[in-house]
């Protein structure tokens, strides 16, 4: 601990400590004069600045400040390129600054397990090396210019249902594994400055609570230094948390928990050691808000210019049949609302006001242009009418698609993998219209395309931020060639997701373990729609020259086609099949090289322990002879060579024997995945009156309990009224709030008002709701 903040402390009453631990308000943490604290400014993150001067709000309803809107890291992250995820981090840090913000609250580094999650649009991967290494360059970046970063959200939070209080139910390698490294590679790397713990149970206990994950792992093995900070109401127990090393609790405004930590002090089942360390922490980063370069106006043509450049980089080109793409735009019509009305970003917190937008039709102005459906994807019709004359007239009809707002959205997961009717309707419409059908995907993540094969070419630009008309426009007329490769595997079908039957629940099992995404798809050898890593160019690449000297390997690529382009060489680690079960190969390296026509270049890439190594009470490295493989996706390996790595001897465990994870026939059964665990499945009770408790939400006890069922529909009421009284679950902000507001559970929802509910309040009714209506009412009236 430093001096300064050593003294700091010394003089701070055990009350303050506490105190100072819990935020102030939405944004920022308590400024205590009396001992020269300053607050520290929050501000969401991940991909551009939320600066809310007023008006705060958790879920991005209100306006904030304007600011560059980034591509969402579904499509930074495809740009395999940790250059541009370092400078679009600096310009994120130089545009919080410039608004006098002290944190950002990104990146998010999460694992996409389900394709089905709302908020995998904020998420880099399906797997954890490629997600590390964006992230960590994001950090960097972002650091760079003096701002700090909130690695979001350790950990386990890979849905969006019950996200206030569901559990994740994961074993111990799996999170080693796949789950955790991503954070390690951060942590490790970049060190940002604090770590927002997640709101779930990770096997039944809170993050927010989780000695071991915000303790034993975080601090203890990956040497975390920084501070740790909720997400926002994700603080369960201020006692186990103060103990467990979760420092700051946001948002701020409510004394909630704050005198149960002052008498387990004073009792003695927590030591003030405890606190103090915390509260250290915050001081520490409160202090370094006195150096930060704050109040500079930023290059807003220069961020939009970069934010373009992402898009551009990122953009999947899925599909080209006969070349038909680049395509000249004097040919074409643009057909579909999406290209006039662009989904380019995600409902939520990362909800960004942006500086300028450019849509397709913004970009390619004068060209024929017919809507075909309206926003909410819905065609009549006269609307298909329109659209099949409009492609009839052009050489090429250029369709924009994919998931409107409601989709997709923090707060809420996806119902469904299809696209919605009406868009389905219309690219089958202007496919049968004309042969020369291309598509613009707009969406977050994986979608079912049973219209593939009726279209000539796919551009998946993901959600490509406010620059993403203008590059989507550049990539279709040849000016830019895409190079962006997908980071996770798009399956046929939702029927062929691993985690399908667990994901979702207020429990959810993570019976796959290890085979989320392409560990699962690549080992079954099951056939997909687009392998992870996969991404086509208007050139090609020829690789050559596999080299392996020690652990440094080395393979050339050369440019043989007659376009410059960019190609992500990758490399894939396939371990011996013996002992523990492995994925048939993880990614462990992989490079972006541009290319001129006829250039080749050399690539090389250091692999080290944890290239080969598995989790088993510690990493350990398995002895044996390994596949060194090199290739365009993980289904396209070009180069592959054995090498003999020393290691131990690891003999698979009895359960593993014939099971699912060496069959990966069906699914895998409960007692399969107990035994993976080494525990029994964990569930949560049926909630029962007389025993409902702070933990669950209105929504869980409304059908159950009438005084529940009030304050349900005294928040869904009070929340329509900024909707103009209407209660309407088809506009994704009004539908995500009643989701935060109304499921969270009352202990979050009285942190997360920020003391507009206070828990006296929640307390009572829960008393009311458990059948005790005069301690209820004592409670409420208490002051
Ligand atoms: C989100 C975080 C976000 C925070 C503050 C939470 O609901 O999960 O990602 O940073 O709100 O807006």
């Amino acid at each position: 601990m430093n001096k300064k903040v050593q003294d700091i402390l010394s003089k701070m009453t055990l009350e303050d400590k506490i105190s100072l631990c819990n935020g102030a308000d939405f944004w920022h943490s308590k400024a205590m004069a009396q001992y020269s604290i300053p607050a520290v400014t929050m501000s969401d993150g991940p991909h551009g600045v939320r600066c809310q001067k007023n008006g705060a709000d958790m879920l991005g309803v209100n306006e904030s400040e304007p600011a560059t809107c980034f591509p969402t890291a579904v499509t930074s992250g495809a740009t395999w390129d940790a250059a541009l995820l370092k400078a679009e981090g600096q310009a994120i840090g130089e545009e919080g600054l410039s608004c006098s913000v002290d944190v950002v609250l990104g990146p998010g580094v999460n694992i996409k397990r389900n394709p089905l999650c709302g908020r995998n649009f904020e998420y880099f991967s399906e797997d954890p090396y490629i997600a590390g290494a964006m992230g960590a360059a994001w950090v960097q970046g972002a650091q760079s210019t003096g701002a700090g970063t909130s690695l979001k959200h350790f950990a386990a939070n890979n849905q969006e249902y019950k996200r206030f209080n569901g559990n994740s139910q994961v074993d111990e390698r799996t999170l080693r594994e796949l789950y955790l490294p991503a954070f390690e590679t951060v942590i490790k790397t970049a060190q940002p400055e604090t770590v927002m713990c997640s709101y779930p149970r990770i096997n039944n206990v809170h993050a927010s609570d989780n000695h071991w994950l915000l303790t034993d792992v975080l601090r203890k093995d990956w040497g975390f230094a920084g501070l740790v900070v909720t997400d926002w109401g994700a603080m369960c127990d201020r006692v186990k948390a103060m103990h467990a090393g979760c420092d700051l609790s946001m948002p701020g405004g409510s004394t909630y928990m704050e005198d149960w930590v002052a008498a387990a002090v004073r009792d003695g089942t927590l030591p003030e050691s405890d606190v103090d360390a915390c509260a250290a922490r915050v001081i520490a980063l409160a202090l370094k808000g006195e150096s930060r370069p704050k109040g500079h106006a930023f290059d807003k043509d220069a961020h939009n210019a970069l934010a373009q450049k992402i898009a551009e980089n990122g953009a999947v080109l899925l599909k080209n049949e006969g070349g038909i793409l680049p395509l000249d735009a004097g040919d074409i019509a643009l057909i579909g609302e999406m290209a006039r009305t662009m989904r380019y970003q995600g409902a939520g917190s990362s909800h960004i006001n942006p500086t300028q937008l450019t849509t397709l039709c913004d970009a390619l102005p004068g060209v024929p242009f017919a809507a075909g459906c309206d926003v909410k994807g819905a065609v009549t019709e006269e609307s298909l009418r329109e659209a099949a004359e409009t492609a009839r007239k052009a050489k090429i009809a250029v369709v924009c698609a994919g998931l409107p707002d409601i989709y997709e959205s923090e707060g809420f997961d996806r119902e469904t993998m299809s696209m919605p009717e009406g868009h389905v309707r219309l690219i089958e419409t202007v496919a049968a219209a004309n042969p020369n059908t291309v598509v613009v995907l707009l969406c977050g993540c994986a979608v079912e395309m049973p219209w593939l094969d009726k279209v000539k070419a796919v551009l998946y630009m993901g959600l490509p931020g406010q620059a993403g008309g203008a590059a989507a426009a550049n990539l279709l007329t040849g000016k830019a060639n895409p190079s962006g490769k997908l980071t996770e595997t798009w399956p046929l079908c939702y029927d062929d997701v691993p985690s399908r039957d667990t994901f979702g629940k207020k429990t959810t099992h993570y019976k796959e373990g290890l085979y989320a995404g392409y560990h699962y798809y690549d080992t079954a050898g099951k056939a997909v729609r687009f392998p992870f890593g996969y991404g086509l160019s208007y050139t090609q690449f020829a690789y050559s020259d596999l080299k392996i000297e020690g652990r440094t390997v080395s393979a050339t690529v050369t440019n043989t086609g007659s376009t410059a382009g960019a190609e992500v060489v990758q490399l894939y680690v396939a371990p011996p099949k013996n002992g523990p079960y492995r994925p048939a190969k993880e990614l462990k390296g992989f490079a972006k090289v541009s290319l001129q026509p006829g250039e080749s270049q050399t690539v090389h890439f250091e692999l080290n322990d944890r290239s080969f190594a598995v989790w088993c009470d510690g990493w350990q490295v398995p002895a044996g002879s390994y596949e060194i493989c090199i290739g365009a996706s993980v289904a396209d390996i070009r180069l592959h060579a054995a090498l003999n790595v020393d290691g131990v001897s690891l003999a698979a465990p009895d359960w593993q024997k014939g099971s699912w994870y060496e069959t990966l026939q069906g699914l895998p059964t409960d007692a399969e995945f107990a035994a993976l665990c080494g525990s029994a499945l964990q569930s949560d009770p049926e909630p029962k009156k007389g025993a409902f408790t702070m933990e669950h939400s209105t929504m869980e006890l409304k059908d159950i309990s009438g005084a529940m069922m009030l304050m349900f529909k005294g928040t869904e009421s009070t929340i329509a009224k900024s909707f103009g009284g209407k209660k309407d679950y088809s506009d994704p902000t009004f539908k995500m709030m009643v989701m935060s507001g109304a499921d969270a559970p009352l202990r979050a929802a009285v942190l997360s008002s920020c003391g507009m509910f206070p828990a006296n309040l929640a307390e009572g009714m829960l008393a009311l709701a458990n059948g005790h209506p005069l301690q209820g009412i004592k409670k409420m009236v208490k002051k």
